[in-house]
């Protein structure tokens, strides 16, 4: 199965995406855990200049994300789910919908469009959204990079747009309360995720 994980900066993503790599280990299966923007060698440069580079037009970010996207998956994600392994990603086109789509105004079916050309119409088959108050959120996150640092309106309207988004895609989309301790959390996305398969 292919699952990404979705949320606000400071959601808890990136744990929670380890933690379901360790659960399905633990059960025998082959799984590839990665990440974007990144998960591979052009998509970490890219990363590079989304989050430290220059300011940059709304479209050329999106389509830098996108680009990223392209590469890994042909070069790991549909590798993978080939030879039968699960995916596990720590964001996906989700995330482009949410910030580039909604968050900077492009629209979510230009920016869905975009995307299904780069993964050539791979989607995964449950996206766990991970969901927490915007103040916890940024509270949790810091500011690290250059997204990061767009201030309170813009994570407001990440958060509105992610809510959107499962109420547009609700079967492939599983919302999660992400206000717990990560062990309890993680129980709950695994269960989620077999009351599906
Ligand atoms: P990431 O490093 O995953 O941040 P975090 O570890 O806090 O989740 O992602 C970096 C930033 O990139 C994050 O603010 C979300 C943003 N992003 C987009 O705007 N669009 C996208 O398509 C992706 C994948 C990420």
């Amino acid at each position: 199965m292919f699952v990404s994980f979705e949320g606000a900066d400071g959601s808890g993503k990136s744990t929670q995406a380890e933690l379901l790599r360790a659960a399905l280990a633990a059960e025998g299966r082959e799984v590839v855990l990665t990440r974007e923007p990144g998960g591979t060698e052009l998509g970490e440069r890219i990363r590079a200049l989304l989050l430290d580079g220059p300011e940059m037009s709304s479209w050329a970010e999106a389509a830098l994300f996108a680009a990223s996207r392209a590469q890994h998956v042909e070069q790991v994600i549909r590798p993978a789910l080939e030879r039968g392994a699960d995916v596990v990603c720590d964001r996906f086109v989700d995330s482009s919908l949410a910030y580039q789509g909604i968050g900077r105004g492009l629209g979510v079916d230009e920016v869905l469009e975009l995307n299904l050309h780069a993964t050539r119409g791979l989607l995964p088959d449950t996206t766990v959204l991970l969901l927490l108050d915007a103040e916890t959120a940024a509270a949790r996150a810091g500011e690290s990079d250059r997204l990061e640092r767009q201030g309170d309106d813009f994570r407001q309207s990440v958060d509105a747009a992610y809510r959107e988004l499962a109420e547009r895609f609700p079967d492939r989309i599983v919302t999660i309360d992400a206000t717990g301790v990560p062990e309890t959390i993680a129980r709950e996305v695994r269960e989620r995720l077999r009351d599906r398969s």
